[in-house]
């Protein structure tokens, strides 16, 4: 059988321009029973275009493991789910912790979804909670517009646990039950008029090479030049905060939970990663931040010999301000949302799609009923390594 890709069915309120090299559907693979051949070519590819889709699977958990299982290294610290095997089930002050029930067989895979089930992969019986920005934005969309099917995206992010473990490489998602219904529109309530027709309970994925790409030259500079540090414990530091009505990180109103406050946790355990992350296939840099978790923001100078002029921070700086931060990452992030940079997968029953973790932001959309049931798999792995950022010849180039 040959592997073929073809590119992604777009919605109208795609700029095609924009996905050329994003998101294909895969035939001819079988990601339950391939070869270390037959991988090679699916990995490379999922470099290359960030997302791959994979239609009319039957995927059980194990093989759901080892599909995630192939694109790391014999490390047995990959063995885990990305968050730890059954941290998340634990840890009931994780703002996680509502939305991911562990499958009891194979603890790498997360249920999620909506509604009662009952016997699931081992699970006897568990209610679901599709995550609405209801409960974690700051302000909401009334009830009236929203039984008129207006909605939000919930939260844009990373998978990533931002302590302790390396964030995935990859995360797959494998649809069960999906209910079907009528098309959402997802505000931005931004101020700027932006809304986007999505499928019912859509996942949304945005390219970090693309919100890299179109950014003024002075931004592209601060953002090579730039490393993220996360909070300590971020989903439990982040619990009490509210999100801004994009989802694309917090409001700062001074709600998070004061370190000493935290449960114990150990400096060395936080995370410092780049600002941008170089794609290890095509070298491209993607600007992936997880902008609820950041809370300090590193900047080196310029290098020897570049232009100072117009340039942010030439002589490198150490932000603190939480704020502000917060504002800049958002003036470099928000333009990658825009609607028509937005791919909402349109999910039937037995897809998989993989997609690059360390390439894309992705966010969960929309609303349920109670009664509506849905059911997905997500698996993700501890990486063997932490994501590479710019190269020398990449800082001089863009700073
Ligand atoms: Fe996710």
């Amino acid at each position: 059988m040959t592997i073929e890709f073809t590119p992604l069915p777009l919605p109208d309120s795609a700029e095609a321009s924009n996905f050329l090299s994003f998101g294909r559907q895969v035939t001819g693979f079988d990601p339950t029973n391939f070869t270390a051949e037959e991988f090679a070519t699916i990995e490379d590819a999922l470099y290359k275009h960030d997302l791959l889709l994979f239609r009319n699977v039957d995927l059980s958990p194990e093989k759901q493991y080892m599909l995630n299982r192939a694109f790391e290294s014999d490390d047995p610290a990959c063995d885990d789910f990305g968050h730890g095997n059954n941290e998340i089930d634990k840890n009931k002050n994780s703002i996680l912790h509502p939305d991911l029930k562990t499958i009891p067989r194979v603890p790498q895979i997360q249920l999620l979804g909506n509604g009662t089930i009952y016997n699931h992969e081992g699970i006897t019986h568990a209610t679901l909670k599709h995550p609405s920005h209801t409960t974690f934005h700051k302000t909401r969309v009334s009830p009236v517009d929203e039984a008129k099917g207006t909605t939000r995206f919930f939260r844009w992010h990373i998978d990533a646990a931002l302590y302790d473990r390396r964030t995935p490489k990859v995360t797959t998602l494998y649809a069960i039950n999906v209910p079907k219904g009528p098309k959402q529109t997802c505000r931005y309530d931004d101020g700027t008029g932006d809304e986007l027709p999505v499928p019912l309970g859509t996942t949304a994925f945005v390219s970090g090479k693309t919100m890299f790409d179109i950014l003024p030259s002075e931004l592209k500079s601060l953002a090579v030049r730039s490393k993220a540090k996360y909070a300590p414990l971020p989903y439990v530091w982040m619990a009490p905060a509210h999100a801004v009505s994009t989802g694309l990180g917090l409001e700062s109103e001074d709600l998070e939970i004061p370190y000493d406050q935290l449960p114990p946790w150990e400096e060395a355990k936080r995370m410092v990663l780049p600002v941008l992350w170089k794609n290890p296939v095509t070298g491209e840099l993607h600007l992936q931040v997880h902008p609820c978790g950041v809370v300090e923001l590193l900047v080196d100078p310029i290098p020897e010999g570049g232009g100072k002029e117009g340039v942010l921070y030439p002589d490198g700086v150490h932000l603190t301000d939480l704020k502000a931060i917060r504002e800049l990452l958002y003036e470099m992030q928000r333009p990658g949302i825009a609607p028509k940079l937005v791919y909402p997968h349109d999910w039937n029953e037995r897809d998989v799609v993989l997609f690059h973790n360390r390439g894309v932001l992705h966010s969960v959309v929309g609303a349920f009923n109670k009664d509506q049931i849905r059911t997905l798999h997500q698996c993700n792995l501890v990486a063997s390594d932490n994501p590479s950022g710019p190269t020398t010849e990449d800082v001089k180039k863009w700073s």
